[in-house]
């Protein structure tokens, strides 16, 4: 069967779109998630719910009715992802899909290659079987690896040179998809890459939560010692060359960066991988933003000085120009005390995050 997608001007404007959300049982993904349905659009999560949450897909339900599927499945299981895609007419997928530590990566290589680069082959194997042909991957700034300091703040013509597996199998599916697209013949694929920076906070009507196990994401570690799951925090380097020391990073919100999704899903074109990074374009040192959750908690969070973390680059945030340009993406949460809020607000109201 060949489906051949509409092409919507204002896709945020149609209510009649189905768009298969790879990963939305996870963090990200199931904000998206959460996001087409509340616009009115049809979604089916596909997950293995090896990291990702049956509660953040009950919550989906319960919000979708019958707007929602949910299909459990990995995404290497290339025939059973064809069927779900054969099932109706796909208009897009969004691939969330993925195992998303840095040190873990060091140590465990081979599954993130599977998994990232390989199980984003197998989708893109189905989506050739069903005739989709519209896809959003996200991407990710450990693409860059560690850029110069001239390179900083860093744009898309950045040269691309991760420096851990991570970003090494985020990067070669980039590469898939782009030899994908310029494949001759007919229905090229079109593809829109979303290199993300540091994503944060919540979903502000407190649906949906950051739930990492283990976690390892600085906002989450110093809100759990406000709520008296940890006793202290550690500061991974204070003798960086940066104005107080310690890394600075680009912390843009979970439901600023949805809103690119949403908006590239208007810019996808045949035959054409389109990148664009996503942040909000100013840093905040890892003390800055430890002030925000002693401010936000009204706790004293304590937090002791460690050694450097490996493969921390000491400065990463975005030239999110070309998203604003391009894509109108004009991020509107950038009160780092807000996005601490919206997190903050999520993790007291579920102190053991989601129940399975
Ligand atoms: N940090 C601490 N203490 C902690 C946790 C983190 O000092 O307990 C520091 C880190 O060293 C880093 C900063 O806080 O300087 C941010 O660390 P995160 O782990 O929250 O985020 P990263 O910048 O390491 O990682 C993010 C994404 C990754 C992505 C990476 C690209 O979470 O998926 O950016 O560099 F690959």
């Amino acid at each position: 069967m060949t489906v051949t997608p509409a092409t919507p001007a204002t896709p945020e404007a149609s209510t009649d779109l189905h768009l298969v959300v790879t990963g939305g049982a996870g963090y990200i993904g199931s904000h998206a998630a959460m996001r087409l349905l509340d616009l009115g659009h049809r979604v089916t999560v596909v997950d293995s719910l090896a990291r990702g949450h049956r509660g953040a897909v009950a919550t989906l339900a319960a919000a979708g009715g019958a707007r929602f599927r949910f299909e459990e499945c990995d995404l290497r299981e290339t025939a059973r992802v064809a069927a779900v895609l054969r099932a109706a007419p796909v208009d897009a997928v969004l691939h969330f899909a993925a195992l998303a530590y840095v040190g873990e990566s060091v140590e465990e290589p081979l599954a993130y290659y599977a998994c990232n680069t390989g199980g984003g082959l197998s989708l893109l194997v189905a989506m050739r079987e069903a005739g989709v042909r519209r896809i959003i991957f996200s991407s990710t700034c450990a693409t860059y690896g560690e850029p110069e300091a001239a390179h900083i703040p860093i744009a898309e013509s950045v040269p691309q040179r991760p420096i851990n597996p991570y970003g090494r199998s985020k990067l070669h599916f980039e590469e898939i998809l782009r030899d994908e697209a310029a494949r001759p013949g007919d229905a090229p694929l079109g593809a829109v890459a979303l290199r993300y920076f540091n994503v944060a906070g919540c979903d502000a009507r407190g649906r949906l939560g950051e739930d990492h196990r283990p976690e390892s994401h600085l906002i989450p570690i110093a809100l759990e010692v406000a709520l008296g799951k940890r006793d202290a925090m550690r500061i991974f380097g204070e003798d960086y060359p940066t104005p107080d020391g310690t890394c600075i990073r680009d912390y843009v919100h979970v439901e600023d960066l949805v809103d690119a999704h949403v908006a590239a899903l208007g810019a996808i074109e045949p035959g054409r991988v389109r990148a664009w990074n996503i942040g909000i374009g100013r840093g905040y040192s890892v003390r800055e933003v430890l002030e925000a959750c002693r401010r936000v908690t009204g706790h004293a969070i304590p937090a002791t000085s460690a050694p450097r973390r490996a493969g921390d680059p000491p400065v990463l945030f975005a030239d999110a120009s070309a998203a604003r340009r391009d894509l109108g993406f004009a991020p509107r949460r950038t009160d780092l005390d807000g996005t601490v809020r919206s997190a903050w607000n999520w993790m007291r109201a579920h102190p053991d995050g989601y129940a399975d």
